[in-house]
C-alpha cells in the first residue's frame, strides 16, 4: 500500500489538534480523555519518554525491514489499531474506514464488541482478516453467539478484555453528560451544529449504533433503556472460570488485554491463553496505576518464552513503537492515535496515519542502524 502522508498533519500532534476543531466537544472529550486526574495518562507518556535508544552508525547495515512475524501472519510493521468503542460517534464511519485501511496496509485491526461497526460488515472488508475484541457478556448465550459469528466471520485472533472490571470514572464525560451509553443534552445537540462536517457525515451515515450488539437488543430501545440493557449485558466480569470456557470454545489465538501484573499473567499462561497485551486502557481506568510500558518490560523479560508479550497505552509514533519493542514488546498497539487520524481527515484518516506511523517508524529503524524488528532490544540503552 502507498505510504500516503497529507504535508499539513505530520504528525499525531497535528492530527490531535485538528480532529479538535473538526469533531463536536462531548466526542473529543470522550476520545482524548483519561479518568480522574489524568495521572495514568500522563504516565503512559512520561514513561515510554524516559526509553532512549542507541544508533549503531558504524555496523555493518544493508536496509531496515519492518515485517512482523505475529500468530502465523507477517504484517508489514508491529503495529495495530487497538479496539475503541462508540467509534462512529467520534466521526462517522471510522471503523470502517479504521478496519479498511489496516487491511490496505497489511496491519491488524481490532473491533471492539461495542463500536458502530458489525464483526460481518468489518470481515467483509477486511477479508476475514480483523481481530475481534470481546466485552464478557453476562449471558452465556451471547458469548456463545458472539464467538461463533467471530469465527464465522474468519476471525483468527479473539481479545478478551480484562480491565473494565467497572467503568472508569471520566469527569469530562460526566459533565458533558456523555456515559456509556452516550445521552444526547440540548448543549450536546448544540454543539453539533458548530460542526458541519461531522453533522453531514452523520447524516449520510445514520446515527451511531451498537451493531454487533444489535441482534440481541430488544427493539425500539430508548436512550435510557439502552443503557440498562448495556449495563446488564456487560456486567460479567473476568475471571479463571470464564477464560477458560472461552479457551475451550475458541479454536484460534487467545489474547487477554489489560494484563498488567505476574499473578494475572501466570494464570493466564496456565489457562492456555496465546497473548496478553499489556495495557491500562490508554489511562482511562485505574488512574493510580502503573504506566503500561513499566509491567510490559518486567513481564516481556519473564514470559517471552512461554506467551506473546504486547503491548498500548500512551504510543504516538515512530519513537514510541520503537521504545516499546526496544523494552521486550513483540507487538504494539493505538487507539486514540488513529482516531484522531479519522478526527481531522475523515476518509483519508486512516490511510494517512498508517502511513504516518510506517514512515517514522522506517526512519527510526534506519536512523539506529536497525536491519529486523527482533533486533529492536540490541539498541536500548540500559541504565
Ligand atoms: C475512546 C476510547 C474507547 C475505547 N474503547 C475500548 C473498547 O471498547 N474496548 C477495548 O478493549 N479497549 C478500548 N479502549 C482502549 C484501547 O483499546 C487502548 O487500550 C488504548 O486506547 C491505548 O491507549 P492510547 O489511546 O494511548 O493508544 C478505548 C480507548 C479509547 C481512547
Amino acid at each position: 500500500m502507498e505510504i500516503k502522508i497529507n504535508p499539513k498533519y505530520p504528525s499525531v500532534t497535528d492530527l490531535r489538534k485538528r480532529a479538535m476543531v473538526k469533531m463536536p466537544k462531548f466526542a473529543f472529550e470522550y476520545l482524548d480523555g483519561g479518568c480522574n486526574e489524568d495521572i495514568n495518562l500522563d504516565k503512559n507518556r512520561t514513561d515510554l519518554q524516559k526509553i532512549e535508544l542507541m544508533p549503531q552508525y558504524l555496523s555493518k547495515f544493508d536496509k531496515s525491514n519492518l515485517k512482523t512475524e505475529l500468530f502465523g501472519h507477517t504484517y508489514d510493521a508491529p503495529f495495530g489499531i487497538a479496539p475503541v468503542g462508540l467509534q462512529g460517534l467520534m466521526w462517522p464511519n471510522s471503523p470502517e474506514i479504521l478496519a479498511k485501511a489496516a487491511f490496505n496496509h497489511n496491519i491488524p485491526f481490532i473491533l471492539s464488541t461495542v463500536t458502530t461497526s458489525s464483526i460481518e460488515r468489518v470481515a467483509e472488508l477486511t477479508e476475514g482478516k480483523s481481530w475481534f475484541q470481546l466485552y464478557h457478556p453476562a449471558e452465556e448465550k451471547v458469548k456463545r453467539d458472539l464467538l461463533d459469528r467471530a469465527a464465522h466471520a474468519g476471525t483468527d485472533v479473539l481479545v478478551i478484555l480484562a480491565d473494565v472490571p467497572t467503568f472508569g470514572y471520566r469527569p469530562r464525560d460526566v459533565r458533558n453528560g456523555l456515559a456509556m451509553p452516550p445521552s444526547m443534552s440540548i448543549k450536546n445537540i448544540l454543539e453539533v451544529f458548530k460542526k458541519p462536517d461531522w453533522a453531514i457525515q452523520t447524516l449520510i451515515h445514520g446515527q451511531p449504533a451498537f451493531k454487533t450488539m444489535e441482534k440481541y437488543m430488544p427493539k425500539g430501545l430508548n436512550l435510557k433503556k439502552l443503557g440498562e440493557f448495556m449495563d446488564a449485558t456487560f456486567s460479567g466480569r473476568l475471571n479463571e472460570d470464564r477464560i477458560a470456557s472461552i479457551r475451550d470454545q475458541w479454536k484460534g489465538k487467545l489474547v487477554i488485554k489489560g494484563v498488567v501484573n505476574e499473578i494475572d499473567a501466570q494464570k493466564a499462561i496456565n489457562l492456555g491463553v496465546d497473548g496478553l497485551i499489556v495495557s491500562n486502557h490508554g489511562g482511562r481506568q485505574l488512574d493510580a496505576g502503573q504506566s503500561s510500558i513499566v509491567p510490559m518490560t518486567h513481564l516481556a523479560k519473564k514470559y517471552k518464552n512461554d506467551i506473546k508479550i504486547m503491548v498500548d497505552s500512551g504510543l504516538r509514533g515512530g519513537p514510541d513503537i520503537a521504545r516499546a519493542m526496544a523494552n521486550g514488546a513483540e507487538f504494539t498497539f493505538m487507539g486514540r492515535s488513529f482516531m484522531y487520524g479519522v478526527g481531522a481527515l475523515g476518509k483519508e484518516g486512516g490511510n494517512h496515519t498508517i502511513s504516518l506511523m510506517k514512515r517514522e517508524f522506517q526512519q527510526v529503524m534506519e536512523q539506529l542502524c536497525c536491519e529486523n524488528v527482533t533486533d529492536l532490544p540490541k539498541h536500548l540503552i540500559v541504565n
